[in-house]
């Protein structure tokens, strides 16, 4: 048995409640304890509370004094393509001098520019470059991520990806439907392809399947088909919708029973109001709409509409080469209009619920899983304040310090 005292703490910041995921004015409501203490035993929270109440422990207990700190739960990334090879500077170049992302991509570059280099890289070098990416990650709190496939396109680089994916601790999404790659003529028979002879292997290596569902990619019977078949094989269902049209994506969605619609930059209020009124959440990447120069997603609108919103960064080295959930929290207090207690819930349990583990992740409270950030601020809420600032100072993962600044 191995116990840890997180002891001293300024602050303790965790979303209030028990249930997952919140909704309207419950997403902005966070328990704050002054002077606290977490204890963990064996990866897992045994109790919180203040100092003062702290009565005295028998047996080993190794102490780390957290004066100055600020607890949050780790923070959960339920949206990234973290498994990737090579980069894409010299088209990020081209955009800061005017190119649009959508035709780079009809041009054959963009995502089929990455699908080159990870077709390219061997799969022991695609589990070092998604550790890699899971570091940068963790060093901006990041203690529970997701990642998608869809850099492959082929049998052999799906199923590395989503093997590369489980060997880095991320929880893996098969993405095959993420673009057309060159061999395939059209996207029907892309599809047929994809669910004949990738399917069978990727349902037993990922947890949920994903679309991207725009002009230029996959449309809605397309994504229907795709998800459809994906759902049988057992896949919970996701899909990039409403990034630069509505062409579908939540009238789709809800049919299906789907998980998430991620992105939302175009959603209007019909849309709005439909996922407000479904179980299916709405993953919000503001950090992709400030990298494309696009509109930023009606965040204030679907919460006070009572949708479910989760925040994530998109990280991908295309539309949103940032890894940080502090930088994504900065931008839903100043773009999205949330306030610091909403982007909190936002990226932890509500994260946590569209991966599915909201019962274990994304609060700190007994029983839930030993993650922790602690922050070096004045103040939990510096997490969205300090704008891209060093305010992550450790982070403890199942119990265990894997980084500190
Ligand atoms: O979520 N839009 C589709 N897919 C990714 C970008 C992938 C890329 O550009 O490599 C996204 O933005
Ligand atoms: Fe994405």
């Amino acid at each position: 048995m191995t116990r840890l005292l997180v002891r001293d703490l300024r602050q303790l910041a965790t979303p209030a409640g028990d249930h997952a995921p919140l909704r309207g004015s419950e997403l902005g409501v966070v328990d704050v304890l002054e002077d606290a203490y977490v204890l963990c035993r064996d990866g897992v929270i045994e109790a919180v509370g203040r100092m003062q109440d702290l009565a005295p422990l028998d047996g080993e207990v190794e102490e780390l004094e957290a004066r100055g700190l600020c607890a949050v739960p780790g923070l959960v990334d339920c949206h990234t393509h973290a498994c990737l090879a090579g980069d894409r500077v010299e088209e990020f170049s081209l955009r800061a001098a005017g190119a649009g992302y959508l035709e780079l991509h009809e041009a054959g570059g963009g995502i089929l520019a990455t699908v080159r280099a990870t077709r390219a890289a061997a799969e022991e070098e695609l589990v070092e470059l998604t550790l890699q990416h899971r570091d940068w990650m963790r060093a901006h709190g990041t203690t529970t991520f997701e990642v998608k496939s869809g850099y492959g396109l082929d049998r052999e680089t799906e199923l590395a990806q989503l093997r590369a994916i489980a060997a880095a601790g991320g929880v893996p999404t098969w993405l095959g439907a993420h673009a057309l790659p060159p061999e395939h003529a059209d996207a029907d028979a892309y599809l047929d392809f994809l669910l004949a002879e990738v399917l069978p292997d990727a349902a037993l290596l990922a947890v949920a399947a994903d679309v991207f569902l725009e002009r230029g990619a996959f449309d809605a019977n397309q994504a229907r088909r795709y998800l459809e078949a994906c759902r049988a094989a057992g896949l919970a269902l996701r899909l990039h919708g409403d990034q630069f049209t509505e062409a579908g994506a939540i009238p789709l969605a809800i049919e299906l029973g789907a998980t998430s619609v991620d992105h939302l930059e175009a959603t209007g209020a019909d849309g709005i109001g439909a996922l407000a009124a479904s179980v299916v959440s709405a993953v919000l990447l503001p950090a992709s709409a400030l990298f494309l120069d696009r509109p930023m997603p009606p965040a204030r609108a679907l919460v006070d509409a009572g949708a479910a919103v989760a925040l994530a960064t998109d990280f991908n080295p295309g539309s949103a080469f940032c890894e940080s959930l502090p930088v994504v929290c900065s931008l839903a207090a100043t773009q999205l209009r949330l306030a610091p207690a909403e982007a909190l819930s936002a990226c932890t349990v509500n994260a946590a619920f569209v991966l599915d583990r909201a019962d274990r992740v994304g609060r700190l409270a007994p029983g839930y899983d030993a993650d922790l950030v602690l922050l070096d601020a004045s103040d939990w809420r510096y997490l969205a304040y300090h704008l891209a600032g060093p305010v992550v100072h450790t982070v403890i993962e199942r119990g265990r310090v894997v980084h500190t600044a």
